[in-house]
């Protein structure tokens, strides 16, 4: 049986035939559609668990799994190793994800996972903020200006006329590193003083490596009225990045309530004053509207329907376009009763593959 492999050699062939804004475009429309279609009675989505990675890097390698009934098993395997870009020059999450058949449990495909969380975190953040955020937002604030700054700009500039960035990151190297690496979007983009990405941002985003226990990253005392945050770095027990106060007068949105509440900005409310989660906004976008005119938070800590979601319109483009290596991992292509059948072969005990 074949398994599909999807590298990062596939991944840019992707982007080069079908347009990296389109490629941002359709990720759009499709996790939107499934969030509006999400049934739990026909999807089963686990929060994630894992193990604390050893110092001196302290960090965590979790599993987040999801199940479409009668289909498929997505399982992403992420990392989370923040001291990853200073000491070895890679991302901060790496990640793969990795789809299996319901029937059998046999492995049908393995796609690079760090792109596809950096696209559909991006996603999430650009559908939460058309629903919440004041729908002539121009300002974008991004705090932690890494990784996943990219795509959470790449995904707001599809959904909103944005005339303005401004940014702000502890590590001054990467806060002035940004505009270049999103001089693609054609947006002005200035690195700037925190109190300055606070007081002006119609939409903020705070994507930081805060440490656990170093939490709020902002202030929050000079704020627009109307502002939307996605808060899409706090996803530990203890690492949060927006001050309680914040929180308390706004509009709270988890992705998924459940895990929010253990890792979230949700682990410092009380469960009356956590608001809708992104499956309610999503089908009942209307109910939530006036919020538009006042402050929201999109809690995002990393929902695995995203993961599903994003694995399969890779796998579609992949396929549309001929690309990847099928490989046979997994060794059933012999006798269903003989580990040994293929490997070892024996007079007598011939197998076809
Ligand atoms: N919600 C999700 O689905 C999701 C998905 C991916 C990553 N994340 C989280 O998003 C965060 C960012 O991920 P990344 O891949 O961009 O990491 P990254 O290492 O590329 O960037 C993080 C940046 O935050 C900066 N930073 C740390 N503390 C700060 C502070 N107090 N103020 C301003 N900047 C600060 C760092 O200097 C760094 O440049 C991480 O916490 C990660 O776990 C969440």
């Amino acid at each position: 049986m074949d398994t599909l492999l999807i590298t990062q050699q596939d991944l840019k062939q992707i982007v080069a035939r079908v347009g990296i804004h389109a490629l941002m475009d359709g990720l759009l429309h499709s996790l939107e559609r499934a969030l509006q279609e999400f049934d739990e009675t026909q999807t089963e989505v686990r929060k994630r668990e894992g193990f604390l990675l050893e110092a001196p890097q302290p960090g965590v390698l979790e599993w987040m799994p999801v199940m479409r009934k009668g289909d498929s098993v997505t399982l992403k395997i992420v990392s989370y190793a923040p001291a990853n870009p200073r000491r070895f020059g890679i991302p901060t999450i790496i990640a793969n994800n990795s789809l299996y058949d319901v029937q059998t449990g046999h492995l049908r495909a393995l796609v690079d996972g760090v792109l596809a969380t950096a696209l559909r975190t991006g996603a999430a953040s650009a559908i939460a903020s058309k629903y919440l955020a004041h729908p002539d937002s121009r300002v974008v604030g991004l705090v932690g200006c890494g990784a996943q700054a990219v795509t959470q700009l790449h995904a707001l500039s599809r959904v909103f006329g944005i005339e303005r960035v401004l940014a702000y990151d502890i590590d001054p190297d990467v806060q002035k590193s940004l505009p270049a690496r999103v001089a693609f979007l054609g947006l002005e983009v200035l690195p700037a003083p925190l109190e300055v990405v606070e007081a002006q941002a119609d939409i903020l985003c705070t994507a930081t490596s805060v440490e656990v226990g170093a939490g709020p990253v902002i202030r929050g005392t000079a704020l627009k009225p109307h502002v939307h945050i996605n808060a899409v770095g706090s996803d530990l027990p203890g690492k949060i990045e927006l001050p309680l106060a914040v929180l308390e007068r706004s509009l709270v949105c988890p992705d998924f309530l459940a895990q929010a509440l253990v890792e979230g900005e949700c682990q410092q409310l009380s469960p009356e004053k956590i608001g809708p989660h992104l499956v309610e906004l999503a089908k009942e976008p209307a109910r939530f509207q006036a919020w538009r005119q006042r402050g929201t938070v999109f809690d995002s800590t990393g929902f695995a329907l995203e993961d599903q979601v994003v694995t399969e319109v890779l796998l579609q483009h992949a396929l549309a376009l001929g690309l990847g290596t099928v490989v046979q991992l997994e060794n059933i292509n012999g006798s269903a009763l003989d580990p040994y059948g293929y490997v070892f072969p024996r007079p007598g005990l011939e197998v076809a593959a």
